[in-house]
C-alpha cells in the first residue's frame, strides 16, 4: 500500500490531478496496486482564506508519504515570490528534493516547434540540482531604494550538493541505459569558482566510479542553441539549479509544451514530489480545457520512481495512443476536453 500525499493546489491544479488520479486507479487496479490518498488544500487559494502558507506540521506530516502528487501553486491575487518561496521552494528544501528530474521526450503525433525534428531526436533527459545554487536565499541588500542600492544574491556550490546530484545523474544515465551519456552543463569559461566545482566533481566522479558513461561538456550559454539545433545530441544533462530552471522550460517548449511536460522533485532517499510542468493557469480555471498530458505523465513518472515499472510503461503505452487522436497539445485547441482524455488515457491503461 502506498501512501499518496495529493495537493490539488490552484486554478487548473486540481483538474489535471483529478484525470491523474484517475487514471492512476485505472492502471493501480489492472496491476493489483494499492494507493491511498490524502488530500492537502496547500496553496494560493488557501493562503488567501486563512493567511497561513503551510501549517506548522505540513513538513513532518509530508515526510510520512511514499510520495507527493502535485497539481500547481500559483495565484493571481498573490504577489510574486510568496506561494514559490513559502511554499514550493520550502518544501523541495525541506524535504531535501534535492533532483529536479525532467524528461524532455516528444511523442509520435505530438508538434514540436523544430522544424524536421522526430520523436528519434528529442529524448533525453534533464538532471537539475534543486537545493542550492542562487535559490538557497543567500545574500541581502544595503540601502534599498536608494541611489546606492547594493543587491547581493549568491550561488552556494557545496562539494557534497553537486556530488550527489553527479552522482544520481551518472547512475541515471546508466539505468537508462540509451545513449550512455552525461553531459554537464555549466559555464566554466566565466564562473571560474562554481563551474569548477563542478567540472572537478562530473571528472572525479566519472572517472573512477562510471567509465562505462561518456562524459560530455557544453557551456550553458551552447546548450540553448544545441537543444534547439540538435537535440538528438543529448541522452542526459547536469546542471545547477539556476541554469536547470531556464534551459527545463526550453525542454517543455521542444517536448511540445507544457501541456506535456512533467517533472520531479526528487529525494532519492525519502519522499518525493511529481507534478505537471503547466502551473495554475488561471485564465483556463475551471472550463475544462487544459491539457491533463503532463498531470498524467507525471503520474508515471510517480509510478517509475516506487519502482513500479510495468504500470508506468502502461501508462505510457496509453498515453500514446491517445495523443494521437488529439489535435493539439494546448488548452483549448485538443479536440477532447480535460475529463475526456483522462477517460480515454484510464480506458487504455486497464487494457
Ligand atoms: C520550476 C518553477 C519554480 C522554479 C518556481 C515556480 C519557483 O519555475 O519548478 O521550474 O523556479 O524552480
Ligand atoms: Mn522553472
Amino acid at each position: 500500500m502506498y501512501k499518496i500525499a495529493v495537493i490539488g493546489g490552484d486554478g487548473t491544479g486540481p483538474e489535471v490531478i483529478r484525470e491523474g488520479l484517475k487514471v492512476l486507479d485505472a492502471v493501480n487496479a489492472r496491476f493489483g496496486i494499492e494507493m491511498d490518498y490524502t488530500h492537502f488544500d496547500f496553496g494560493g487559494e488557501r493562503y488567501l482564506r486563512t493567511g497561513e502558507l503551510l501549517p506548522e506540521t505540513a513538513v513532518s506530516d509530508l515526510r510520512q508519504f511514499d510520495a507527493i502528487f502535485l497539481g500547481a501553486i500559483g495565484h493571481p491575487e498573490v504577489k510574486p515570490g510568496i506561494l514559490e518561496k513559502e511554499i514550493l521552494l520550502k518544501l523541495r528544501f525541506e524535504l531535501d528534493q534535492y533532483i529536479n528530474l525532467r524528461p524532455v521526450k516528444l511523442y509520435p503525433g505530438v508538434q514540436t516547434p523544430l522544424k524536421d525534428k522526430t520523436p528519434e531526436d528529442i529524448d533525453f533527459v534533464i538532471v537539475r540540482e534543486n537545493t542550492e545554487g542562487l535559490y538557497t536565499g543567500s545574500g541581502g541588500v544595503l540601502k534599498k531604494g536608494t541611489p546606492d542600492e547594493v543587491a547581493i544574491q549568491t550561488s552556494i556550490n557545496t562539494r557534497k550538493g553537486v556530488e550527489r546530484c553527479i552522482r544520481y545523474a551518472f547512475e541515471y544515465t546508466r539505468r537508462r541505459n540509451r545513449g550512455k551519456t552525461l553531459t554537464l552543463c555549466a559555464k566554466t569559461n566565466v564562473l571560474t569558482f562554481a563551474s569548477d566545482l563542478w567540472e572537478r566533481a562530473f571528472n572525479e566522479v566519472g572517472e573512477k566510479d562510471y567509465p562505462d558513461i561518456k562524459r560530455e561538456y557544453a557551456h550553458v550559454d551552447a546548450t540553448t542553441m544545441w537543444m534547439v539545433k540538435n537535440p538528438e545530441w543529448f541522452d542526459v544533462i547536469v546542471t545547477d539549479n539556476l541554469f536547470g530552471d531556464i534551459i527545463t522550460d526550453l525542454g517543455a517548449m521542444v517536448q511540445g509544451g507544457l501541456g506535456v511536460a512533467p517533472g520531479g522533485s526528487i529525494n532519492p532517499e525519502g519522499v518525493s514530489t511529481f507534478e505537471p510542468m503547466g502551473g495554475s493557469a488561471p485564465k483556463y480555471t475551471g472550463q475544462n480545457v487544459v491539457n491533463p498530458m503532463a498531470a498524467i505523465s507525471a503520474a508515471m513518472m510517480m509510478l517509475e520512481t516506487l519502482g513500479e515499472e510495468k504500470a508506468s510503461a502502461q501508462v505510457e503505452g496509453a498515453m500514446v495512443e491517445v495523443m494521437q487522436k488529439m489535435k493539439s497539445m494546448s488548452a483549448g485547441r485538443m479536440g477532447f476536453t480535460t475529463t475526456q482524455i483522462g477517460d480515454m488515457v484510464a480506458e487504455k491503461a486497464v487494457k
